[in-house]
């Protein structure tokens, strides 16, 4: 297994077109230990499609996550975290926010982007708690908690990621398969953002860092310091700060090449594992 922790081997490795991600290439004692993600004949998605197929789906989401669409969600997202930590304070006890507020925060906020109902919430957080268990049995059965959620938002939820993908895809992949696309959105967005909020938290609540006061700018600034310079995204997804999108901008990425040709595959992790 290779680490890849800078930046610009991270790009040479993401563009190689002999590195993909479909788990179908990984030896098969990998796949047998349950780990990896299914493959792209299984379930194709944004994190198991390579080449034209993977192109294809970055064009239907990109205009979803572009930095307008979500700009115009940004105060409604602001109102969120608010309202969620008012709820938090309200209780008048000591409370985890590493252990709920960072869960629950970007899910209700990725819930409801996608279209799921919110009084799904609570399934979602435990069924994500679950993605990460140690126990096998528990991950499967996550996974599927998981994925029933967002199966339900494709004609089932509320306007948002769900049903657009539906009429922009509907010709080119079943229901369920477009399920498994909100189920992507949903895991890597809640996983990522979650880490990302709990060291934010912990310099908010850190007297020495000054931060206990800060204003929206001042957190703006400190987000836009972690993820580099603004014009040249680190992230291939929403993680990068304003003023550019990532998805918005990957339409001018090179493409990697299909999957048969690949040497290489990637785990659910993200590291490579050379095959
Ligand atoms: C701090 C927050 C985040 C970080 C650090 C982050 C980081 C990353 C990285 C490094 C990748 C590339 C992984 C690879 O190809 O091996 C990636 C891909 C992806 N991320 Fe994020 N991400 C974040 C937030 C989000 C959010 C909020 C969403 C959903 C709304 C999301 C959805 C995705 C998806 C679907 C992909 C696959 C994209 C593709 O292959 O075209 N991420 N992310």
């Amino acid at each position: 297994m290779w680490v890849v922790t800078d930046e610009s081997v991270a790009r040479q490795v993401l563009t190689d077109p002999r590195i993909a991600k479909d788990t179908a290439l990984a030896p098969q004692s990998w796949r047998d230990g349950g780990d990896l993600e299914p493959t792209a004949g299984q379930r194709p998605s944004l994190t198991t499609l390579d080449g034209p197929a993977h192109a294809r789906l970055r064009t239907a989401h990109a205009p979803l996550l572009s930095r307008r669409r979500l700009a115009a969600d940004a105060d409604r997202i602001a109102a969120t975290a608010r309202g969620l930590l008012r709820k938090e304070a309200a209780a008048g006890t000591v409370v985890d926010l590493a252990a709920d507020f960072t869960t629950r925060y970007p899910l209700t906020v990725i819930l409801d982007l996608v279209g799921v109902h919110k009084e799904l919430l609570d399934d979602a957080a435990s069924a994500c708690r679950g993605m990460v268990s140690s126990d096998p049995a528990a991950r499967g059965a996550a996974f599927d908690a998981l994925n029933a959620v967002t199966a339900g938002a494709v004609h089932g939820g509320h306007d948002g990621i769900g049903s657009a993908l539906r009429k922009e895809l509907r010709d080119e992949y079943s229901d369920e398969q477009i399920g498994y696309f909100l189920f992507g959105l949903v895991f890597a967005g809640q996983l990522t953002t979650d880490a990302a909020l709990g060291f934010l938290l912990a310099h908010a609540l850190d007297p020495g860092f000054g931060l206990a006061d800060a204003d929206r700018d001042r957190i703006d600034a400190l987000w836009s310091g972690c993820c580099g310079n603004t014009r040249r995204p680190r992230s291939r997804c929403g993680a990068s700060p304003p003023p550019r999108s990532s998805w918005a901008a990957s339409s001018s990425r090179p493409e990697r090449r299909s999957s048969s040709t690949s040497s290489a595959s990637t785990t659910r992790a993200g590291s490579t594992r050379r095959t």
